[in-house]
């Protein structure tokens, strides 16, 4: 299924998976229309596929749903985004208080990603002298449920602009839980082959020297 007899997948599925990864988007702006029946479930199995260091699978993946923790989350990034306001001058400080950096009134779904410290699986495997990749193994979680869920017509907005440890509270998580990241998760308003940050100016995509060789 899907791949070739060599192990290799069609060149008709490379095109449309270069297709999928142009046309993920971060997404601020969501219809509120719920989620289709078992989307969500779809997508965090796929999730579940993702790497992780040690097989450790240290994610765990909290959904949001009642307002009171919606509420307090969504003043945190209030506060926090005025806090960054503030740490800007001039025309940036203009530009930024343009920016839409958070969906959360609207997006149906709100999922915190934590990572565990000291998760049963995987005996410590790998991380002896780089304990973050467990954090890293998180990360590669969320980037394919991203990945997963566009493929689904479902946008993701990952929002950092919150501080890690109030979320954690708000959300009533066990104390030793690591916030990894604040997911909207639901339908866009609008498809985007464009960054949002691109499009108002902000930062576009440029080809910083990202390779070198060591010979
Ligand atoms: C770790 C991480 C944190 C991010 N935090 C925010 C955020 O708080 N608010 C926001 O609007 N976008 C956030 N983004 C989205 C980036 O702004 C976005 O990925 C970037 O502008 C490129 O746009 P694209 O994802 O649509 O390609 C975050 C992305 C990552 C990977």
């Amino acid at each position: 299924m899907g791949t070739n007899k060599d192990g290799t997948f069609s060149a008709e599925f490379v095109d449309e998976l270069d297709e999928l990864l142009r046309w993920r988007r971060d997404v601020r702006r969501f219809r509120p229309d719920p989620l289709a029946d078992g989307v969500l479930d779809e997508i965090l199995a796929s999730a579940e596929l993702s790497p992780s260091v040690g097989n450790s699978q240290p994610w765990r993946w909290v959904q949001v749903v009642s307002d009171a923790p919606r509420a307090a989350v969504k003043a945190n990034f209030e506060r926090c985004n005025a806090e960054a306001l503030d740490g800007y001058r001039g025309e940036k400080a203009k530009m930024y208080t343009g920016l839409k950096l958070a969906g959360l009134d609207d997006a149906p779904v709100h999922l915190a990603v934590f990572c565990v410290p000291e998760p049963d699986q995987g005996a410590g495997l790998g991380r002896r002298t780089m304990p973050q990749t467990l954090e890293y193994s998180v990360v590669t979680a969320i980037s394919t449920l991203w990945l997963a869920a566009r493929a689904r017509g479902v946008g993701v907005g990952w929002v950092s602009i919150v501080e890690p440890d109030a979320v954690a509270r708000a959300l009533d998580v066990p104390g030793d839980w690591i916030l990894v990241g604040y997911l909207c998760v639901g339908y866009p308003e609008t498809l985007e082959q464009t960054p949002e940050l691109e499009r108002l100016g902000w930062q576009a995509r440029t080809s910083p020297e990202v390779r070198y060789e060591v010979r």
